[in-house]
């Protein structure tokens, strides 16, 4: 566990129980199934997001810990499906579901994580949660379509990129900044999702960079399935903006030509060699002060402070 989430341990291990609970089946072959799975989680980000914010507020009631549930289950969904998209091998430090029991299974198992996360909040007794929940999500699978849509165009902007990391990653832990200030006054709540929105942005962009710069044994997953997909991120964006016309054009033609894993290599080492990384990572520390900056419309104590330390996290992580 991240060391600044220490404190969260037994709400985690709440958070985890409703997870085995619902998505518990009375079949045994599809238990097995699940038990063969394992853990359900990762870091436990967007639990962490709505616990602490909870916990700022006021006491930490049984609907946060479900709702930080349903948070994962939606984020652990999209996670399935996409290391099937980018032909992922590892995910949290295991081989992924799709290798392990084959797409079809893979498939049915992000549907049957979406589907038991919406039953989680269905009955709650904030009613704008589940319409809420549900958009959200519809925004993730938006982002990731508009980023498939615009693999290997080099005409992507840096203003495009950061609406595709809005939608596939922002959204959601905006969403569980929201959900923590559930009970709370809408500029509370307001505050709190603008904190999820800026700490989501940071870390799109630090796991962009991570995926040229990262140990993939430490991160856990299998890391340059960017490039390797055609996927233009922030380092490559700003690298290419920064290269001279022609420079730009050969880089480019490379780009578009990438496809084995020397290709990859190459481009990889070019990336790293450009500079393109740390200056990435000045942009990542940009959306932390601004994380900082919504804090304030948080009460000052220890959850506001961890949720500081959350955001110094972001920028500073090498997993
Ligand atoms: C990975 O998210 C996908 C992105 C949004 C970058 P995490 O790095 O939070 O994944 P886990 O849940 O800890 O495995
Ligand atoms: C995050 O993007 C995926 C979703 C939000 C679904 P990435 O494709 O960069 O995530 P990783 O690197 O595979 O974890
Ligand atoms: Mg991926
Ligand atoms: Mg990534």
């Amino acid at each position: 566990m991240i060391a600044i989430f220490a404190g969260l341990a037994p709400r985690f291990a709440q958070v985890e129980a409703i997870m085995t609970r619902a998505l518990a089946s009375e079949e045994p072959r599809v238990q097995a199934l699940i038990d063969q799975l394992g853990s359900f989680h990762g870091k436990m980000l967007r639990p962490a997001l709505v616990l602490l914010v909870a916990e700022a507020l006021g006491p930490v009631s049984a609907d946060h810990v479900r709702l930080g549930a349903a948070l994962e289950m939606i984020h652990t969904a999209t996670l399935i499906h996409d290391d099937m998209i980018d032909e992922a091998a590892t995910r949290r430090g295991q081989p992924t579901a799709h290798v392990e029991h084959g797409t079809s299974i893979a498939v049915l198992l992000g549907d049957y994580f979406y589907t038991h996360a919406f039953a989680l909040v269905a009955d709650l007794e904030q009613r704008w949660v589940f319409p809420r929940l549900t958009r959200t999500t519809n925004v993730i699978c938006r982002g990731e379509l508009h980023q498939m849509c615009a693999r290997r165009d080099l005409a992507l902007t840096e203003a495009e990129y950061d609406r595709i990391i809005h939608a596939k990653t922002a959204a959601l832990c905006e969403l569980a900044g929201e959900l923590g200030a559930l009970t709370a006054e809408a500029p509370v709540r307001a505050a709190a999702a603008a904190f999820g929105i800026s700490c989501g942005m940071a870390f799109q962009i630090v796991d962009d960079c991570l995926d040229f710069s990262g140990d993939a044994q430490k991160v856990g997953k299998t890391l340059a399935t960017d490039i390797e997909r055609g996927r233009l991120t922030l380092p490559l964006i700003r690298m290419l903006a920064k290269a001279s016309p022609a420079r730009r054009d050969a880089l480019g033609r490379q780009l578009l030509d990438t496809r084995t894993p020397e290709d990859v290599a190459r481009l990889r080492q070019i990336v790293l060699d450009s500079g393109a990384i740390p200056d990435a990572i000045a942009t990542a520390r940009v959306h932390v002060a601004d994380a900082h900056r919504h804090l304030a419309g948080l009460p000052a104590g220890p959850a506001r402070d961890r949720l500081g330390d959350l955001a110094d996290f972001i920028v500073s992580r090498d997993f």
